[in-house]
């Protein structure tokens, strides 16, 4: 067999051994986990901004659904999420274990279960919402559980989500599940939104109010509009037609 070594650009060494450099430090994988954890904050913005079209109405939610289904980009954006999903969960084990360690250095006898509880909420609320995620895409992308609906087209020809989410939803064990989820997305949400600024140095005392403002205020935003949609379902606010 003929083997050809092509030559490779220095500035692509260059550029890959800079990665590799960051990658073995602990503030190289910091920033590589609020920098991953940015595109995630952005990825659910972006997903309760289309999923509240739902209280316009049914055309609405399935022509965004449509937009994004019918999108060149569409496999391409699925596999950079899973990428990104998959180093921010990587590095942000060895980032939680780097914690973990420093921590017992300067750890009290006596401590209390909350306080630990507390110190390993991302770990915990990181591999709920993974589960979640898991679920959530077998169920409402896949269409486990929904089978009845999943082929359903409305009049304009586009698939249904809309009667998709809202069977779903119908289903209380599903509708409380969901709730319950969203409050693990909270509790990571909130430390992610502060931690990012801190991490991308903005962790000036001035500022601090501001920040814990601003991430109050996102995750509130987010993780309300979330809980909204199975919960307009259980009180019958939102119904198919
Ligand atoms: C009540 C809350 C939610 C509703 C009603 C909802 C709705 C949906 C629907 C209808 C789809 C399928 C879209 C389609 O196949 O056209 C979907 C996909 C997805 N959702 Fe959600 N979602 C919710 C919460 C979340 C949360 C909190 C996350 C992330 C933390 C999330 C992540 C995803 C992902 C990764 C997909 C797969 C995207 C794809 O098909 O390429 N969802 N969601």
């Amino acid at each position: 067999m003929l083997c050809v070594n092509l030559p490779v650009p220095m500035e692509y060494h260059g550029r890959m051994n800079r990665i590799w450099h960051l990658l073995r430090t602990t503030i190289g994988r910091k920033l590589i986990v609020a920098l991953t954890g940015i595109v995630l904050i952005l990825f659910v913005v972006v997903h309760i901004s289309g999923n509240l079209t739902i209280y316009i109405g049914q055309s609405a939610l399935n022509n965004y659904a449509h937009f994004l289904q019918s999108s060149p980009m569409l496999w391409i954006m699925r596999l950079a999420i899973l990428a990104i999903v998959i180093l921010h969960i990587a590095l942000g084990v060895a980032v939680a274990r780097e914690n973990r360690l420093a921590r017992q250095k300067t750890r009290h006898a006596g401590e209390s279960w909350y306080l630990r509880l507390y110190q390993h909420r991302m770990i915990i609320s990181g591999l709920v919402l993974l589960v979640f995620i898991a679920g959530h895409v077998i169920h409402l992308t896949l269409g486990v559980g929904v089978s009845e609906v999943f082929r359903l087209k409305d009049t304009s020809g586009y698939v249904d989500v809309y009667s998709r989410v809202v069977t779903a939803f119908q289903n209380a064990w599903i509708a409380w599940a969901y709730i319950a989820a969203m409050l693990f997305l909270a509790i990571h949400l909130k430390h992610t939104v502060r931690a990012v600024f801190q991490t991308l140095g903005f962790s000036r005392e001035n500022y601090f109010a501001f920040f814990e403002f601003l991430s109050w205020l996102v995750t509130l935003a987010v993780v309300g509009g979330f809980i909204s949609i199975p919960l307009s379902v259980q009180l019958d606010w939102l119904a198919v037609p």
